[in-house]
C-alpha cells in the first residue's frame, strides 16, 4: 500500500465510548487525556497499574477485569490496543477494522489505523504533532517539536502576529527578584503581548531589552508627577494608556502584593473601570536568601519566617511593626528595605531579648550577576554594613538559618 501522510483530526469524544485494552504504562499515559476529553472509557484488562486502578476507583473510567473478548469493540468510536498479548492485539485490531473503529496500537504503529500525536496546550490552542509517515515515526522528535511550540506560545516568543491574544486593560506582573528566568510563564507571555510596559527599577530589567521596538517602555521612576504623588502619577499613566486601547503591563519587582503597592494600583484601575489582571511573582523575601544559600525555614532550626519592612526605623511613629514581639520569635526574620535602618533594628531586637550573637546575612542584588552576600551578627551588623558598603536593594536575614547551608552554596 502506498504510504500517505496521516490525516490530522480532532475527535470530540464527550459521552462517546472509547475502549482501552490493557491497563499498563501505555494506558496510564493515555487515559488522563481521554478522560479530560469527556470520553466514556471502558478499560478491559486483567491487571492495571496503581494509577490506572485509582482512576477506576474514582469512577473516571469503567474497568472490566478480564482479557479481551471478541465483541468488546462493537460499541466503540475509538480504541486503544495496548495489551501485552500479541494474539489479543491482532484479534482486537481485526475487530476494529471490521467495525470501522479507528484504533491506535501500541505494539505496531504500522498496522494501526490511527496514531496518537504528541500534544500540548497553551491559551486555548491545542498543539498536536504527528510525523508524516510510519517509517519516519520518532516519538522523541514529535515530542520535542511539540515542546518547542508550546513553550514558544507560553513565553510569548512564538506569536501569530495577526492573531495575538491580547489581555485587555492592565496586567500587574510580578517580575521576580531580578534574574530574567525567574518571571512566571504567564508574566513573560503578557510582556510579549504588551504595547506599553511601565517598569520599576527592581525586577528583571534584562527582559525589557528583549521587547520588540514598537513596545513603549516607561521607567516608573521617571514619570513626572507635578502636583500628584509619584504613585498617583503611575496610576494615571496606567489608566491613560489603557484608555487608549493599549495592552499595558505594569512590571514590578518580586510579587506585586509584597511591599509592592499592587493593590493600590488595582484599586485605582478598578475605580477607573479598567480591567486588571494580577500575575504573582517570586518574591525577593524568599528567593534572594535562597539564591545565597539560605533557606528561610529548616527542619529543627526555624519553623516560621516573618517578612518585615524596615523602611522606617523601629522608633519612628509611622512604623506599624511590633519589633519587641518580633524579638521574642524563635524563627527567621526577613527584612526588606532595611539597609539604612539595620543599626536601629538590630539594637531594638537585642534590647528586647534577641541574642547579640544571632547570625545576620545581607544579600545585595540577589539573583543578578552582581549578587553579593555579607555576613554579620546583630552585634556587628551596623558597622559591617558601613565597612562593606552594603547598598540597597538587599534582603536581610536574621536567624540561625543563616548558618545552615553548606559553604559551597554561597
Ligand atoms: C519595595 S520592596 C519590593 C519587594 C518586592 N515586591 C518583592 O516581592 O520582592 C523592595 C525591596 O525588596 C528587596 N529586593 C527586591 N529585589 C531584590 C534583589 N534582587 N536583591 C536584594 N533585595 C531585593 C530589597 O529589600 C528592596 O529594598
Amino acid at each position: 500500500m502506498a504510504e500517505h501522510p496521516a490525516y490530522p483530526v480532532g475527535l470530540r469524544l464527550t459521552g462517546r465510548r472509547v475502549v482501552v485494552l490493557g491497563g499498563g504504562q501505555v494506558a496510564q499515559r493515555r487515559l488522563p487525556a481521554l478522560v479530560a476529553a469527556g470520553a466514556d472509557v471502558l478499560l478491559v484488562s486483567p491487571e492495571a497499574t496503581p494509577s490506572v486502578e485509582a482512576m477506576a476507583d474514582a469512577g473516571e473510567i469503567t474497568w472490566e477485569r478480564r482479557g479481551y473478548a471478541d465483541g468488546d469493540l462493537a460499541d466503540a468510536w475509538y480504541a486503544l490496543i495496548a495489551t501485552s498479548d500479541p494474539d489479543a492485539n491482532e484479534r482486537a485490531s481485526a475487530e476494529a477494522e471490521r467495525h470501522r473503529v479507528w484504533c491506535v496500537r501500541s505494539d505496531d504503529a504500522d498496522r494501526a489505523t490511527a496514531w496518537t500525536p504528541a500534544t500540548g496546550r497553551s491559551e486555548g490552542v491545542t498543539v498536536a504533532v504527528l510525523t508524516t509517515d510510519a517509517k519516519g515515526r520518532d516519538p522523541r522528535h514529535t515530542a520535542a517539536v511539540r515542546d518547542a511550540v508550546v513553550e514558544g506560545l507560553r513565553d510569548g516568543t512564538l506569536v501569530a502576529p495577526h492573531h495575538r491574544t491580547r489581555t485587555p486593560g492592565v496586567a500587574l506582573v510580578g517580575g521576580g527578584p531580578g534574574d530574567p528566568d525567574l518571571i512566571t510563564v504567564r508574566g513573560r507571555r503578557l510582556l510579549a503581548e504588551a504595547d506599553v510596559v511601565i517598569a520599576d527599577r527592581l525586577g528583571p530589567r534584562d527582559l525589557l531589552a528583549e521587547l520588540p521596538p514598537h513596545v513603549e517602555v516607561i521607567d516608573a521612576a521617571k514619570i513626572p508627577y507635578g502636583r500628584f504623588m509619584a504613585q498617583e502619577a503611575i496610576n494615571n499613566a496606567l489608566i491613560e494608556h489603557a484608555r487608549q486601547g493599549k495592552s499595558v503591563v505594569r512590571l514590578k519587582g518580586g510579587d506585586p502584593y509584597v511591599f509592592g503597592r499592587g493593590m493600590e494600583e488595582l484599586q485605582a484601575l478598578a475605580e477607573a473601570g479598567i480591567p486588571c489582571t494580577v500575575v504573582p511573582g517570586i518574591s525577593s523575601s524568599i528567593s534572594v536568601p535562597g539564591a545565597a544559600g539560605i533557606p528561610v525555614t529548616h527542619r529543627g532550626v526555624a519553623h516560621e519566617f516573618t517578612v518585615v519592612s524596615g523602611h522606617v526605623a523601629p522608633d519612628d511613629e509611622r512604623s506599624l511593626v511590633d519589633w519587641p514581639s518580633l524579638a521574642k520569635l524563635t524563627g527567621t526574620l526577613v527584612v526588606l528595605m532595611g539597609v539604612d535602618k539595620i543599626g536601629r533594628i538590630a539594637e531594638t531586637l537585642v534590647a528586647h531579648g534577641k541574642s547579640p550573637d544571632t547570625p545576620v546575612a545581607l544579600v545585595q542584588e540577589g539573583t543578578t550577576a552582581a549578587q553579593r552576600r555579607v555576613d554579620a551578627t546583630l552585634a556587628t551588623v551596623a558597622e559591617t554594613v558601613v565597612a562593606q558598603e552594603v547598598r540597597p536593594p538587599a534582603v536581610i536575614v536574621i536567624g540561625e538559618v543563616v548558618g545552615v547551608g553548606p559553604h559551597g552554596a554561597v
